[in-house]
């Protein structure tokens, strides 16, 4: 364990990831006082909205009002995904500090979730890609399910590079590694990591664990082990993807940070404030935190 990192740098893709999947909807002023409370908190990076179809994702149709209504703060990089040039085109204006494609290394993931080939998404990222690079926006790459995919089963590692290859090849310049439906296990995302690692730096790759068999953390530890320092959870472990039945939210930001913290790794995000976050969107929902370190912070708070 002597690669471990001494600080990390996390994504809160909570109001993107965590309320994509929401049946009732969310207000946006509950959007926005949501990426208040999450730079409130120390939050460097935020997933904010996508730009995508609203006949296919309601919940992002209002991505204007959300970006318009946010206070920004120094220092902080807000991102949204745009899958295609009239993503990119509706998010231009609204000024995100970075964009997000996102392809699949199982074919019939994106099928599913974007309606066309890995091939195909690609040809499609490309200008966008370009267009972002001209107007000086950063370019990610979210790469889904990187180690098993609700349709396929297992993927192995290798497609895992091939995707990262072609994203690589198109100039996106970091990718994120995800488990979309949260089956991976650390040697499986230890590989996973590897074949991305191919083609990018160590600085360049993020892990984006759900945390649906409850593997999350132990991902996380895998991937700390091999350097990597950026990773993607939610606060109040929300969400899913409408595209991956039964998968369940994100790791939490609570209990990451409190892992993170408790091996001595800096992340500069006040966990309590960070709790106070999860209780706001938690209490909005309707519904208790799925994050065992915000009950347990909170049953002490009471006692
Ligand atoms: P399509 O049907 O292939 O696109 O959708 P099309 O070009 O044929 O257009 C069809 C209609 O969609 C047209 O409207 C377009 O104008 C409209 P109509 O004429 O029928 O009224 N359209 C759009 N509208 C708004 N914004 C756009 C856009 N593009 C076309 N950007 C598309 C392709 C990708 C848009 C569609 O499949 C879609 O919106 N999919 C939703 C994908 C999504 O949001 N998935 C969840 C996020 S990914 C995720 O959660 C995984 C991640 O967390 C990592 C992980 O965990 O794995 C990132
Ligand atoms: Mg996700």
């Amino acid at each position: 364990m002597n690669q471990l990192p001494t600080k990390v740098r996390i994504i809160d893709v909570g109001p993107r990831d965590g309320l994509q999947n929401e049946k009732q909807p969310v207000p946006a002023a509950i959007k926005i006082e949501l990426v208040h409370r999450l730079q409130a908190a120390g939050l460097k990076e935020i997933e904010v909205t996508s730009y995508v179809s609203p006949k296919w994702v309601p919940q992002m149709a209002d991505n204007h009002e959300v970006m318009a209504g946010i206070t920004r703060l120094p220092g902080v990089r807000y991102s949204v995904l745009t899958p295609n040039m009239k993503g990119f085109e509706g998010a231009v204006s609204d000024k995100p500090d970075e964009i997000v494609v996102f392809g699949a290394a199982s074919e019939a993931f994106s099928q599913k979730n974007i309606n066309c080939s890995i091939a195909e998404s690609i040809e499609r990222f490309a200008p966008v890609v370009a267009a972002a690079k001209a107007a000086g926006i950063a370019v990610r790459g979210a790469m889904s399910c990187t180690v098993g995919c609700p349709y396929e089963g297992d993927v192995p590692a290798e497609r895992v590079g091939y995707l990262a290859g072609l994203m690589k090849g198109i100039g996106v310049e970091r990718v994120d590694v995800a488990d979309t439906i949260g089956v991976g296990t650390p040697r499986k995302v230890q590989a996973a990591f590897e074949a991305a690692l191919a083609h990018y730096s160590i600085d360049e790759v993020a892990g984006h664990f759900h945390d649906t068999y409850g593997q999350a953390l132990s991902n996380t530890l895998a991937a700390l082990e091999l350097g990597v320092w950026n990773y993607q959870s939610s606060v109040s472990g929300l969400g899913g993807c409408p595209y991956a039945k039964g998968a369940t939210g994100n790791v939490a930001t609570e209990d990451l940070v409190y892992l993170l913290h408790g091996m001595g790794i800096d992340t500069g995000i006040d966990l309590g404030a960070l709790v106070d976050a999860g209780v706001f969107i938690s209490e909005q929902l309707g519904r208790g935190t799925p994050s065992r370190v915000a009950r347990a912070l909170l049953a002490k708070r009471d006692s």
